[in-house]
């Protein structure tokens, strides 16, 4: 598997790669110890194999392509997922080589990475599990072909994970694209020192401050170069993304975390024009929320291939399936007990979450239930276990309110398959 790719490059991916052998993203780093530790716990793969397919039985042993892998995503996914066959692709030498030396020096036998373009990736005449492509597709002259071309290496069962820039909280990034543009400042250390400084300068109303608060490693130097002075950079609105997916044979499955897309949740769900917005389709209520956030500076999101079999990943709380599906709390949620509400057990929150308004205040009884989650239990033998051996009568429509609660707001996955 080595060699690299013998299709001419267009103009824009040879300025791309020529950016990234020269301004690696994201910086080189040399030890993945603290990111081994962080994963080296069961339940955060389950959870994590969960969120991609709820409907199919746990495996650790999938195929894995990192689609313009930097310099140390794939050699991460190497030690997530220990038995899973990794491979890593990037048409930049220097991201591939920084790779290499993070596979070198955690003896990673599950990794092989090669420096090629994402638009040529049938070369690797494989076809695989997951797909992971982020901060990738927004930098191609043509997004579409890339992932119409990572579609066609992705199994039908397959799940894929996505993440493009979004444009209204990028506006600061754009104003600073084009200041950079018309002064004719270039990508060396110079300019990138000057401009560190001129950042530090910005107005405190300026669109970019946003970003800085967001992502205070804007302030570092190796990623200024990145987000300011990249040769080829554009966002996608939702209804752009999901045109992206369509026109790429993919169906969209969900966001990687969908509490700040969902009505259900925070703010969105306490505005006047909630109930209006709860009446509209899917795509359309996560537009109308984009914009009324107004500050979302990327979307990640899990697309299948339009012609799997949706049951794969579909969560639906109509009927009575629902009462079958085992719960297992997402990682990185916390259920804080001190200084709450009156008459609230506890509020939830998940750390992941950008936005500070997607708490969850529960109920003592509703607590019972959360307490009862182990990962193993169907939300029935939760029920039975936390409520109905204790003496009290279930009401199954506030119990499933809450459950459909918990997974909008990123605190838990399900385990919809019949074997897990
Ligand atoms: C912003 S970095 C993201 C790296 C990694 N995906 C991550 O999230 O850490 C973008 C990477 O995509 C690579 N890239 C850009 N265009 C590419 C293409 N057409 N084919 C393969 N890799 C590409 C770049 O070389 C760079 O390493």
């Amino acid at each position: 598997m080595n060699g690299a790719s013998t299709v001419p490059l267009t103009e824009i991916s040879v300025r791309v790669r020529n950016f990234y052998d020269q301004h690696p993203y994201p910086p080189a780093i040399e030890s993945l110890e603290e990111y081994q530790r962080h994963w080296d716990n069961q339940q955060r793969r389950r959870a994590d194999f969960y969120l991609f397919w709820p409907g199919r039985p746990y495996r650790k042993n999938q195929s894995i392509l990192i689609a313009g892998c930097g310099t140390s995503q794939a050699a991460k996914h190497a030690l997530r997922w220990p038995e899973a066959q990794i491979i890593g692709i990037d048409s930049s030498a220097t991201s591939v080589h920084c790779t290499e030396q993070l596979k070198k020096k955690h003896n990673l036998m599950n990794l092989e990475v090669r420096t090629l373009a994402i638009e040529d990736v049938s070369e690797l005449g494989m076809s695989f599990d997951q797909i992971v492509c982020t901060g990738v597709l927004h930098h191609l002259g043509d997004p579409e072909e890339g992932l119409t071309a990572l579609r066609g290496v992705l199994k039908r069962e397959g799940a894929m994970q996505l993440m493009v820039y979004a444009p209204y909280g990028r506006a600061g990034i754009y104003m600073l694209q084009d200041f950079c543009r018309r002064l004719g400042i270039e990508a060396n250390s110079r300019a990138i020192r000057d401009l560190s400084r001129a950042l530090c300068a910005l107005p405190s109303a300026h669109p970019l401050q946003n970003i800085l608060m967001q992502s205070p490693e804007l302030r570092n130097e190796k990623t200024i170069a990145d987000a300011l002075l990249h040769p080829q950079d554009r966002a996608y609105s939702v209804p752009q993304f999901f045109d992206l997916i369509g026109k790429s044979g993919l169906a969209f499955g969900r966001w990687l975390r969908q509490a700040a897309y969902s009505v259900h949740c925070g703010v969105v769900a306490k505005i006047p024009q909630s109930q209006a917005i709860a009446r509209l389709p899917g795509l359309e209520q996560y537009a109308a929320i984009e914009l009324f956030r107004g500050t979302m500076i990327r979307h990640s999101a899990i697309v299948y291939r339009d012609d799997c079999d949706s049951s794969m990943y579909a969560i639906n709380f109509n009927g009575d399936a629902w009462l079958d599906y085992v719960p297992l709390r997402m990682p990185d949620t916390l259920c804080v007990q001190e200084g709450v509400p009156a008459g609230a057990a506890a509020v939830l929150l998940n750390r992941t979450h950008t936005y500070k308004d997607l708490l969850l205040i529960i109920s003592p009884a509703e607590k019972k239930l959360l307490d009862a989650i182990d990962g193993q239990r169907s939300i029935a033998e939760i029920v039975q276990r936390a409520l109905v051996t204790a003496g009290k009568v279930p009401h199954w429509d506030d119990i499933r309110a809450f459950f459909e609660r918990l997974w909008w707001h990123d605190q838990v996955v399900f385990c919809t398959a019949t074997e897990s």
